[in-house]
């Protein structure tokens, strides 16, 4: 049986040709497996997205595990160093006197004016649903909207939207979907018609997902593309900061500690990428008694103001508990849901942001 060792050293034939020191001297072997078949399956990090020596790379890494004894096939993914990665690259590079790679290109904005995500790092915190109003309040103003729902294993946008226009393809671009409200949309569930269906795919495949729904739309005039990210802090989340032309990002939080401590992971990994945060919503932040209108505050005080004045940014408000907004999430109708608390928000993000009408 194939040992991961033994792939290893296979991989330290294979040199990056730009740098000329080896892939697994240079930590771009990120994970080696082997299965009882002797399948092997290799993932590189890349230092960008856009590297041009990644066919070569993988190329060269196939070949190099493919003559090792025992193995029956071979799989090279590729994905992006982190930043972490990135950096302890540089370091190894400094210290042999070699120049930094070259940082990440990001793709061009062409017709888009302002592209925002809206992050948090936690789920379920109502990322989604914020990206939807979002939208809705702007597309409301007057402004041309779209949304590119960057999470490709578990998308929840067109179910807000309820009728949405299927995406089309018109010679090797996609038209994207069309809401009842004239939002242009891109999802994978748009592109499977599979609402309950798993997507199950590994990071790479997810990032060149979302880039073919940045780069292969048809978005054309857009004052405002709205990037819905997953939670957490990995492939898509990386993609998305490296390489779309993004001009800041919204963070959603919600009162609880814990909440508090994944969102500033969420923060960090924006500022080291460069991306401007534009500040901060608190979801989820209190109940509103229906008959008395008492305030309840069921995870304590609101702590989106203190989190913003952490990372000096702007806290654009708090959103209550409303069960009127899960349930028109549900049923398809985000678009006929209004609320004088998200509207304020919404006016406040917008302006910050700059957004204005194309005409
Ligand atoms: N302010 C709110 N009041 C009531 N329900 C809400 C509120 N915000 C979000 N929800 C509901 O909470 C659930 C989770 O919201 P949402 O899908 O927007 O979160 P998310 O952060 O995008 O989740 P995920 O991390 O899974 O992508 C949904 O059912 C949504 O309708
Ligand atoms: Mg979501």
């Amino acid at each position: 049986m194939v040992t991961d060792q033994e792939i290893i050293e296979a991989l330290r034939k294979v040199m990056d040709p730009e740098i000329g020191m080896d892939i697994v001297t240079l930590e771009m072997v990120r994970q080696v497996s082997v299965d009882a078949s002797g399948k092997v399956t290799v993932v590189l990090a890349l230092t960008s997205d856009t590297c041009p020596l990644a066919n070569r790379l993988r190329t060269d890494a196939e070949n190099a595990v493919r003559n090792v004894n025992g193995v029956a096939s071979v799989e090279v993914q590729l994905t992006v160093m982190n930043e972490d990665e990135r950096n302890r690259l540089i370091e190894k590079l400094k210290a042999r006197g070699r120049p930094a790679p070259p940082k990440q290109v990001k793709l061009p904005k062409e017709r888009v004016k302002k592209i925002i995500a809206v992050v948090s790092g936690k789920g379920g915190v109502g990322k989604s649903s914020v990206t939807a109003m979002l939208a809705v309040e702007a597309s409301r103003s007057g402004l041309k909207v779209g949304i590119l729902d960057a999470d490709i294993t578990g998308p929840s946008i067109p179910k807000m939207f309820g009728d949405i226009a299927a995406p089309t393809a018109m010679e090797n671009r996609i038209m994207p979907g069309l809401s009842l409200g004239g939002i242009k949309i891109i999802s994978m569930n748009l592109l499977t018609g599979a609402e309950d269906t798993a997507v199950i795919w590994r990071g790479p495949l997810v990032s060149s997902a979302i880039r073919q729904f940045y780069e292969d739309v048809d978005w054309g005039e857009l004052d405002l593309l709205l990037v819905d990210l997953p939670p957490g802090t990995s492939d898509a989340q990386l993609t998305v900061m490296q390489l779309l032309p993004l001009d800041a990002a919204v963070v959603i939080t919600s009162p609880q500690e814990l909440a508090g401590m994944i969102v500033t992971k969420a923060i960090n990994m924006a500022v080291s990428l460069d991306v401007p945060i534009l500040g901060i919503v608190e979801n989820m932040s209190y109940v509103k008694c229906p008959k008395c209108g008492e305030t309840i505050r069921l995870y304590g005080e609101s702590k989106g103001h203190l989190l913003a004045e952490r990372f000096e940014t702007k806290f654009f408000g708090s959103m209550p508990i409303d069960p009127g907004l899960s349930k028109a999430c549900d049923e398809g109708r985000i678009e006929q849901y209004y609320s004088a608390e998200f509207k304020e928000i919404a006016e406040k993000v917008l302006s910050s942001a700059s957004v204005s009408t194309s005409t």
